[in-house]
């Protein structure tokens, strides 16, 4: 019997998370099943407690339940890892057979991982500038802080969330870290820009100043679907040098949450390459 592995969300039909995995396993020659897992609303532990009882090894959670995951993760007998601690949310669950979950976020480290070494930019001295203050924002902002970019600036639709999430990490930051309204930055610049606000899902554009975009700058976006962003087209019309959506983070925190569960790290190169395929062929 292949070891058991779902994603659990409410929606999930559309979630590419089952083909990745197949595809790490059949690339690392690791014998897994991977499934997604509608979960009603509410539902979320039982979905959890009954997976665990199949034989479940491991999950990914996604919307609408990282947070809930957490607090299932902060319950005595259960373990979070110190980046979940951080971001309050989790994305990735590992039952030990003694019954104990270890809860991981996983998000975070995709989004540097595909920075770093899929798109070669390297964030150490960057200024960067983080759009949103949700629970997306959070999430990626612990290793974002561990680059070392030379400041890192929080800005938001409401100004004062921007302010309470940098007092929040400013304990684990090196440089200089604040928090913003989107009015506020005018006649400011960044390397790269991230983001994490839930506009392009609503397909709207933020109001931001051109000059934001530095010349030579990534523009991120971490939302991911057939067309460009609003928000990657507005880095676009500024004549931003690199634009990148999700997909390659998706794909990079689920060889993070292959490598907790197998030991192992699969190669995501040639998989990102085809979904890109795909993703333009529509
Ligand atoms: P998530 O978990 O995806 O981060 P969230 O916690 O609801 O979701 O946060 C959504 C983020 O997107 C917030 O930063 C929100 O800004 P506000 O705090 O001002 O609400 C931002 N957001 C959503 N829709 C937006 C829009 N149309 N324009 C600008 N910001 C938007």
């Amino acid at each position: 019997m292949p070891d058991l592995y779902a994603v659990f969300g409410h929606p999930v039909a559309h979630s590419k998370s089952p083909r990745i995995h197949a595809e790490f396993a059949a690339q690392t020659g690791q014998a897994l099943h991977y499934e997604a897992r509608l979960v009603p609303l509410p539902g979320f532990v039982d979905a959890v407690r009954q997976f665990v009882t199949e034989g479940g090894r491991g999950a990914n959670v996604t919307v609408p339940f990282k947070e809930e995951a957490f607090r299932l993760c902060e319950s005595p007998g259960n373990t979070l890892t110190p980046r979940a601690r951080q971001a309050g949310a989790v994305n990735t669950l590992k039952f030990s057979p003694q019954g104990g979950i270890l809860g991981d976020n996983t998000d975070g480290a995709g989004l540097v991982r595909d920075m770093e070494t899929n798109l070669g930019f390297s964030l150490a001295g960057r200024r960067i500038l983080l759009l949103g203050a949700g629970g997306a924002a959070r999430g990626v902002l612990t290793p974002l802080l561990e680059r070392q970019p030379s400041q890192l600036t929080i800005a938001n639709r409401t100004a004062a969330k921007a302010k309470t999430l940098a007092t929040a990490f400013a304990p684990l930051a090196a440089c200089p870290l604040s928090g913003a309204g989107l009015e506020d930055l005018v006649g400011q610049a960044f390397d790269v820009l991230i983001n994490a606000t839930a506009a392009s899902l609503e397909n709207a554009a933020l109001p931001l100043p051109a000059e934001i975009f530095a010349p030579g700058c990534l523009a991120y976006d971490l939302m991911y679907g057939k067309g460009e962003t609003p928000f990657l087209r507005q880095a676009r019309h500024t004549g931003a040098a690199h634009l990148a959506d999700g997909l390659g983070m998706l794909v990079e925190q689920a060889a993070e949450a292959f490598l907790l569960w197998r030991g192992l790290r699969p190669d995501t190169h040639a998989l990102l390459h085809r979904l890109r395929v795909e993703q333009t062929a529509g």
